[in-house]
Formats: structure tokens, sequence, C-alpha cells
């Protein structure tokens, strides 16, 4: 069932309290990575065109319940106020009279930004307390934080039961794209997990052995898999613990007939300082060595079936690709994923930057703002966040 939208309610005059995800990279005061506020311009700009008092609030990082000064809304209230064209009063507060002073202040059309969510305990406890006192600045909810959707916390949660609550554009779009994922993508369906721990993803992967027709598997994450599969990865990065389940998906995956591919080359190094890396079959790590980014052949072979997929996912980097010399299976899997005929998904922030650095975003059909939320929507889970608004018959 289709959630309610924020396109179905008359806001002309109101106040609408806007949950986004403007929880976005900084160095020092600059912002480095403006795609989650782009991602949000569209529901805004419609509040804003249709009359609304917007009043936005986001967290940023995690400053574990108290005030600190690295992770100030500010920098994103210009960065906003750069891309909207208009002015957005930036706040040093989140709640409290003086908030609702300015919030009541705010004319027709206008923005401001609440101090950092997170800047109070009472978010990610999803306090009755906190979500009350969000809730008195606004007379409609708006949740555009799909990135955050994950969280059950007194600004994705506990407000939607105290105010009228409805899903932003984003949220929407989100929710769309992912489902044709869930639901039944084009065939073949091939979905590229990277990054570096393999216990964050493999509830994921887990979901995803019994819905893909193959599964890439790239970044420190694959040598726990290679292990699995008897290879001896030296030095490299592996979770031990791990080992067992990822032997298990690997039986799941043979017993449906899909093809997991591993790496079966990979970029070497003694150190991560090492300016640059040696390729060498997986099977033939030099003694002290480690696996810093997949090889040259890996990326041949995952490019071709890349690009024979009709439904493309990818999440997570090959490599540590941070690092010049350990970037180029990033890349290559990134210029796979460009050039795919298929319909294309990048989620998660690290394969996001990976597509911007390279300039082909432009190329991917759908760029997820979720990192977490994504992989926990495409595992099939019920998120919080987008529960909790109600349903168009609702
Ligand atoms: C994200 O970056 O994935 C979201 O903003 C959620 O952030 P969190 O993992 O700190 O809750």
């Amino acid at each position: 069932m289709p959630k309610r939208s924020v396109a179905d309610v008359d806001v002309s005059g109101r106040r609408v309290l806007l949950r986004v995800d403007f929880n976005v990279p900084l160095d020092g005061d600059r912002v480095t990575d403006d795609t989650r506020i782009r991602a949000a311009l569209p529901t805004i700009d419609s509040l804003v065109g249709r009359g609304a008092r917007v009043v936005l609030a986001s967290h940023l990082g995690r400053p574990k319940g108290e005030p600190n000064p690295a992770y100030r809304m500010a920098p994103v209230a210009r960065r906003l106020a750069d891309l909207l064209g208009r002015d957005v009063v930036a706040l040093e507060q989140i709640v409290g009279p003086a908030v609702e002073r300015s919030v009541e202040a705010l004319p027709a059309g206008g923005v401001l930004l609440l101090e950092n969510l997170r800047f109070d305990q009472g978010e990610e406890t999803n306090d009755p307390a906190f979500a009350g006192a969000l809730a008195r600045l606004g007379d409609i909810y708006v949740d555009d934080a799909f990135g955050a959707a994950h969280r059950a916390h007194a600004s994705t949660v506990g407000i939607a039961s105290l105010l009228p609550a409805y899903a932003g554009l984003l949220l929407l779009c989100e929710v769309d794209v992912l489902s044709r994922l869930l639901g039944e993508p084009e065939r073949p369906f091939v979905a590229i997990l990277g990054g570096a721990k393999v216990s964050d993803k493999l509830v994921v992967v887990g979901g995803l052995v019994e819905r893909v027709d193959a599964l890439l598997i790239g970044g420190g994450m694959a040598n726990t898999f290679l292990l699995a599969d008897g290879v001896d990865v030296g030095a490299s990065l592996v979770e031990r613990d791990r080992v067992a389940d990822a032997r298990r998906i690997l039986d799941t995956a043979t017993r449906r007939g899909i093809q997991v591919l591993l790496p079966r080359d990979a970029t070497v190094a003694t150190s991560l300082d090492d300016a640059m890396g040696r390729t060498v079959t997986v099977t033939t790590l030099p003694a002290q060595s480690a696996i810093y980014d997949i090889g040259p052949e890996t990326v041949s072979r995952f490019a071709a079936a890349i690009s024979g997929a009709r439904t493309v996912f990818w999440n997570g980097p090959m490599g540590v690709f941070e690092r010049p010399a350990f970037a180029a299976g990033t890349r290559g899997v990134a210029a796979a994923v460009a050039a795919a005929p298929g319909f294309t998904v990048v989620g998660g922030g690290d394969s996001v930057a990976a597509v911007e650095q390279m300039g082909v975003s432009g190329a991917i059909d759908h760029i997820s703002t979720g990192g977490g939320a994504s992989l926990e929507f495409l595992e099939g889970r019920s998120l919080p966040g987008i529960a909790a608004i109600p349903d168009v018959a609702g």
C-alpha cells in the first residue's frame, strides 16, 4: 500500500516539520558531498512553492546526545541556502521556547533548519518528551529522511504519532525504486557487494543470495568468503567468526545454482601505507601481504557479469579506494555499472562517492541516499521510519 504523500496535503501557511537526512561528510565547516542535500530539494521546493513554513530537522554524525561543535548544522544550512537560492535560518537549538518563537516568526515560504537532532539524548532513545517538543514546532510532519528510516528515533518514529504524518518525495522515490529490486526485478539481477566488514552485511548477503542471479563480492568482506572457500588469505582482514556463515551463503548459492564471483586476483601490499601494490592471484599471496583491492582480472569478470545484467545493485567499495594504489577495483566497477545497459542502483556512501568522483553518477539510474537503510530495505525488513507513516487509505 502506498504511503500518504506530502503532495496530497494542503500546506499553505502551515508549519511543516520536515525530517531530512543531511548527514553529509564535512571537512571542517565545508560540506564535501552534498548529494543528500540535493536529494531533498524537490520536497523542500514543493513545500516552499506551496507557501508552507518549512522547519527542517536532521541529524549529523554521531555526537552521542551532546552538543559538539564539529557536528553543528551551520555549514549544512549554508550549503542548502546556496542550492535553494534563498535564505535558510540556522538555529543553534533544537527545541524549546526560543525555537518555537523563531518558527512562529517564519513567513510562508520561509525555511529554517534546527540544530543537530542528536545533540539531544532524547532523539536516539525515542524519548516521548523530546518527540513532543519537536511536535510543537509543526502542524504537519513530513519524513523525507530515507537514509535514517532504519532508525526508530524521536524524529523518525515518535513524532509520527503526534502530528499528521506524510512521506516526502525522496522517501517515496527510494521506496518505489528499491521495491522494484525486492519485487520482480528484470533478470538477470546482479548484486555487487563490498566494504570492509562482512559482519555488517551478512544478513543482506544471506537475503540477496535467495533473490539474485549472480552475487559479486569484493572489498575486505571478500576475504572471509575466500577463506570459507579454502583460500589462504594471509595477513588480509578476515572475520574468522563469520567464516561458517560465509560458507553457508556459498552453499545456498550452489543449491540455487546462482553464480557467486569472488576475487581471483588482488592488489596486495605489506602495509596500507605502501604507495604501490602488487597484483597476484589470490592463491599465491606473498608472505606477510594483505589484500587491499580486487585485481584487473577480477574487475574484467565482474564487468562482464554487470554488462549482461538487466538489474544491477551495488553497495560497498572493492578495496581501500581512498588510497590511489588501491582504488582501481572500485573505479573499474563504477565504470562498469555506469556503462551497464540494465537498470542500475548504487547505494552506500563510499560507492556513491566513487561514482561521483569518477563523474559517472549521471549514468546511474538511481543513486540511493540510504546506506544502512537501503541494505535493510533489501533484506525485506520493515523500516520503522517508513512503517510510521500511514498508508494512503489509512
Ligand atoms: C547514514 O548515514 O546511513 C544515515 O544518516 C544514518 O546514520 P547513522 O548510521 O549514524 O544512524
